[in-house]
């Protein structure tokens, strides 16, 4: 037998259900032994994590990188994007090829596989998001679902940028994914109401300013929305998966449905479970503003409620970076921000910090959140997700003990500004480990660009 390539002695190594102390030793890149005592050969690395944790690798479902948005351009392409997910924890990310109106959806994914596999750093899937419903498009979801994408978006907002699906769209498209073991991912948001509403605070915007942009979107056009997108999953019998949830009343229309019978899941955002629109009253509130923005303190706490009762599943983030000059294009008026904020980096310590550290979750269940709910939900699972014998060996080694003062100019991340800035955390990464290469230590990229791989992932995700 040939030797181990790497040995992560004395760790104790957490999975969604189990916390054991134990070496794992890696081969070709998987998961090949769980042992104690394991002894190294000559060529053999050993990392010591005595006293830390060896998590599953992070896996964030929403990321937007390089994405034309806001006629300007996320700036995290796919190469310093999955840098960041790797200096962060994260080793597996789901972006979007969003359909071009009049294109197949096959056109889409194969421009951004063109744009994201020679750069990626880490493993990477596609959802691919449907914008354009008709006889084509309807015989393309199976097509789709065979090549490795089980899992769509629809926007229900989005007008302008050509993105939005209409109700009939959706209900279309639940049924047919439904067929064929895919699920609809949507950014759930009233349209007609919302546009009112920013038409509405538009008129006075030099008087609101950026908090224009939480005024015009009150909670109810997000719970609204939801309620409509749960009623055409309940009658098509379709998989419905709620996208950055930010709403308490969101939650309780998940919980209610899921009662009720309907195959529904959803994913909330550390930005609405640890910000609220508070931010939007700052010098610099513009650069808060994404999409939905973020609400009240009691919407949060719901959230975080929905995080333990299992109301919502998955924590993903969003990540769409744009920084301090791109979101000055918003020259006072609310509606011209470029909606979104860098997240990757820091989703899997500001969870460890707030919710194991301050709310007194297990890390069982941090790794549930940010890791094997989102492989198994996604099509990956036990490639991904978790610390097993055949797994990818997609691992964090993480310092529960390291204190780090969140500061933007330390991140990987294009962007300028954090959401976090100068938030305290306990705990951090200490080594990402992709594939069995070590991809980030203490927070810096050690990696190569071009090691991730596209991921073809399996239709029938369910929790
Ligand atoms: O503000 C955001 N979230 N921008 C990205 C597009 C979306 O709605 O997910
Ligand atoms: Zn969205
Ligand atoms: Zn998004």
């Amino acid at each position: 037998m040939t030797e181990l390539d790497l040995i992560i002695k004395n760790g104790k190594v957490v999975t969604a259900s189990d916390t054991y102390v134990a070496d794992v030793g890696v081969r070709d890149g998987k998961i090949d032994t769980i042992a104690t005592n394991l002894s190294p050969e000559a060529d053999t690395k050993v990392i010591d994590a005595k006293g830390k944790y060896v998590f599953p690798g992070g896996i964030d479902v929403h990321v937007h990188l390089q994405l034309p948005f806001s006629g300007t351009i996320s700036a995290d392409d796919f190469e310093n994007g999955t840098k960041a997910a790797a200096c962060g924890g994260v080793t597996t990310l789901i972006d979007f090829a969003i359909q071009a109106k009049g294109h197949s959806i096959m056109d889409a994914v194969e421009a951004r596989r063109a744009e994201a596999d020679p750069n990626v750093c880490v493993d990477y899937g596609l959802h691919a998001a449907i914008t354009d419903w008709n006889e084509k498009t309807q015989a393309e979801i199976k097509q789709v679902i065979d090549y490795g994408i089980p899992t769509f978006k629809m926007f229900m907002i989005y007008k302008n940028e050509g993105w939005m699906a209409d109700d009939g769209m959706l209900f279309s498209a639940l049924e047919e994914t439904a067929k064929h073991g895919g699920h609809i991912g949507v950014h759930a948001e009233s349209v007609d109401v919302l546009d009112m509403l920013i038409e509405r605070y538009a008129k006075e915007k030099e008087k609101w300013g950026a908090y224009g942009h939480t005024l015009s979107r009150p909670d109810y056009t997000e719970e609204e929305a939801i309620l409509r997108a749960l009623k055409w999953a309940e009658v098509t019998g379709g998989q419905l998966y709620i996208v950055h949830m930010s709403t308490g009343a969101g939650a309780d229309a998940v919980h209610a449905a899921k009662e009720h019978g309907v195959n529904v899941y959803a994913e909330t955002c550390p930005q609405y479970l640890l910000l609220d629109d508070e931010v939007f009253k700052g010098e610099n509130g513009h650069l808060y503003a994404t999409c939905p923005q973020v609400k009240k303190p009691h919407d949060s706490e719901r959230l975080w409620k929905g995080l333990l009762n299992g109301d919502v599943q998955i924590v993903a983030t969003d990540t769409c970076t744009f920084d301090t000059k791109q979101k000055a294009a918003w020259n006072g008026d609310f509606r011209k921000i470029p909606f979104g904020m860098p997240g990757v980096e820091t989703m899997v310590p500001l969870m460890y910090t707030e919710g194991v550290g301050k709310r007194g979750f297990t890390v069982n269940h941090l790794v549930s959140l940010v890791s094997t709910n989102p492989a198994k939900l996604f099509g990956m699972y036990p490639k991904k997700g978790t610390i097993a014998i055949g797994s990818d060996a997609d691992i964090v080694v993480f310092d529960p003990e390291k204190k780090i003062t969140l500061k933007a100019e330390n991140l990987q991340t294009n962007c300028d500004w954090s959401p976090f800035e100068g938030w305290k955390l306990v705990g951090y990464p200490a080594v990402t480990i992709s594939k069995g290469e070590i991809v980030a230590e203490d927070g810096k990229f050690v990696g190569k660009v071009g090691h991730g791989e596209f991921l073809k992932r399996a239709p029938y995700g369910k929790l």
